[in-house]
């Protein structure tokens, strides 16, 4: 393996970030008055031509930049700290600032060596499909507004409902990421169950459940106490056994069980619940069975995936982020509700002035289904993508997501230097550096401190969390651009680390 030397991106920050831009500039507007805020036709299809031009040369040259850069706040407000400008300034300033000091400071989360967190692997159709989204300022809120738009919704979210395998009175809608489909189900489970009545009620989940559900639950107005995080069995999955007791104990004591959340794929380690186990106490004991699948469902799509994510199908409701291992731009997450008609219960509000928005039954009002009123057409870039590529296309690259970590654990179990915490699972691989005679405290400050140069030298990045209190390593390998290369140089960029944090002070 061959370590990478210190000038190894063939070049300068600088020059990846100032690529000539607006050959258009001179004719933009500069600081007269425009009072209807429009740009003239050969303006704006050069200025388009620009931006499409400059988001190629960025997708284009995405492997030879760093992860990752982040600049410190007060370099920050030096740049980018002004008065608010009362006269505009030419187009080409408000761009050169743009790709100089706000796009150089990012980290790429499309970027084939980004193995942090939950990496965002997009592809340019819904790149563009956004820009149209805009471009025709699509309100997606109501059949009056925007009823192509909403039968395309309808046609999207039914699209994965059949891929995930609920029954035709499934249904949903486009949200912001998992943040929301998960407070849109509860919020659904708690008028479902509890009619508003939450007092005593309880939920119960693992102590890997993401924390989008714990915030979810206290704008809902639970308390800390009524959330139940079960320690998760030896694979980081929720425990039926425990589930069962806990549940039975809260009974005798006159609480009201009403909510079971179930993972498929935590954001750690991959792990999946014991769906169909979880499912069946949830149909005993009459609780709602939601599946956090913001990560992981997507993996339906692929053999594997399939396979671990087995009772998927069984829940009452479902969260399944596009913009995670769909492959879409941010913002996109989906919400399924196993009785769609729920949701209009749990959050349609009809005043006085969008009375004009009634419809026949047939046609949908999706404000009528969560939190947003004005909403934009996210379901389209999600429709264009699968029309364009084809749900094949989508299949295979969820797939390589599986192959990489699964390549990413081989490399690291060959190499004396770590261990192997979880197996690679769904696309996520956990480890950690070990030193021979070190204590707990010295190899968890090893981890930590490579984790710390990774991002800093931003080359690759990967993300540290905690299982069983240490310290541990992840890499997430859901980017189907990713080349068995970028892993092996990242393993080794991140061996090279941990070497140097061995060594003595
Ligand atoms: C399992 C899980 N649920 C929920 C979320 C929250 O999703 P979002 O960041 O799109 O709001 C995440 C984010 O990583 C996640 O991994």
């Amino acid at each position: 393996m061959r370590f990478l030397s210190e000038g190894h991106f063939p070049h300068s920050i600088a020059f990846w970030y100032q690529l000539p831009c607006c050959k258009i500039l001179s004719i933009m507007s500069n600081g007269h008055s425009n009072l209807a805020l429009q740009l003239s036709r050969d303006e704006m299809l050069a200025f388009g031509h620009e931006i499409v031009a400059i988001i190629v040369a960025h997708l284009e040259n995405l492997s030879n930049k760093p992860v990752v850069r982040k600049m410190d706040r007060s370099s920050l407000e030096k740049r980018l700290r002004e008065p608010l400008p009362e006269r505009g300034v030419e187009i080409g300033t408000v761009i050169r600032q743009l790709q100089e000091n706000i796009f150089a400071n990012i980290m790429h989360n499309d970027h084939p060596r980004c193995f942090s967190f939950i990496p965002g692997p997009s592809n340019f159709v819904s790149i563009m499909a956004d820009a149209l989204a805009s471009g025709f300022n699509v309100i997606a809120a109501d059949w009056l507004e925007a009823s192509g738009p909403s039968e395309v919704e309808l046609v999207t979210v039914d699209w994965l409902r059949q891929l995930c395998g609920l029954p035709e009175s499934a249904g949903g809608l486009f949200v912001s990421g998992g943040s929301m489909a998960n407070l849109i189900s509860l919020g659904t489970a708690r008028h479902a169950m509890l009619r508003g009545k939450t007092a005593g009620a309880v939920v119960y989940c693992s102590d890997q459940t993401h924390s989008s559900v714990e915030r979810a639950l206290q704008v809902l107005g639970f308390e800390t106490a009524q959330l139940r995080k079960l320690p998760s069995d030896d694979l980081f999955r929720l425990s039926v056994a425990c589930l069962k007791r806990e549940v039975t104990a809260d009974r005798a004591a006159g609480k009201v069980p009403f909510c079971v959340i179930a993972n498929a794929g935590t954001t750690n380690t991959g792990a999946v619940d014991p769906l169909v186990e979880t499912a069946e106490v949830c149909r005993q004991e009459g609780l709602w069975f939601h599946v956090d699948g913001a990560y992981g469902a997507p993996a339906v799509l692929c053999e594997k995936g399939h396979s671990l994510l087995r009772g998927l199908h069984l829940a009452d409701s479902l969260t399944l982020d596009p913009h995670k291992w769909l492959f879409q731009p941010f913002e996109i997450g989906c919400v399924l509700i196993r009785d769609v008609h729920l949701l209009k219960g749990a959050f349609a509000i009809r005043p006085e002035y969008l009375k004009d928005l009634e419809s026949t039954g047939e046609e949908i009002n999706f404000c009528d289904y969560g939190i947003q009123l004005t909403r934009s057409f996210r379901a389209l870039k999600l429709w264009m993508s699968l029309k364009v590529f084809g749900l094949q296309a989508f299949r295979e690259a969820v797939a390589r997501g599986f192959v990489l970590a699964e390549f990413a654990e081989t490399l690291l179990r060959a190499s004396p230097y770590w261990e192997i915490v979880t197996a690679a699972t769904m696309g996520i691989v956990t480890f950690r550096f070990v030193q021979e005679g070190g204590s707990q405290h010295d190899v968890d400050r090893i981890n930590q401190q490579i984790v710390d140069e990774i991002f800093k030298e931003g080359f690759a990045t990967a993300s540290s969390t905690r299982l069983l209190g240490r310290k541990v390593l992840r890499l997430c390998t859901i980017n189907p651009r990713t080349t068995e290369d970028d892993i092996r140089q990242t393993v080794c960029r991140m061996e090279h680390f941990g070497r140097l944090a061995c060594r003595p002070a």
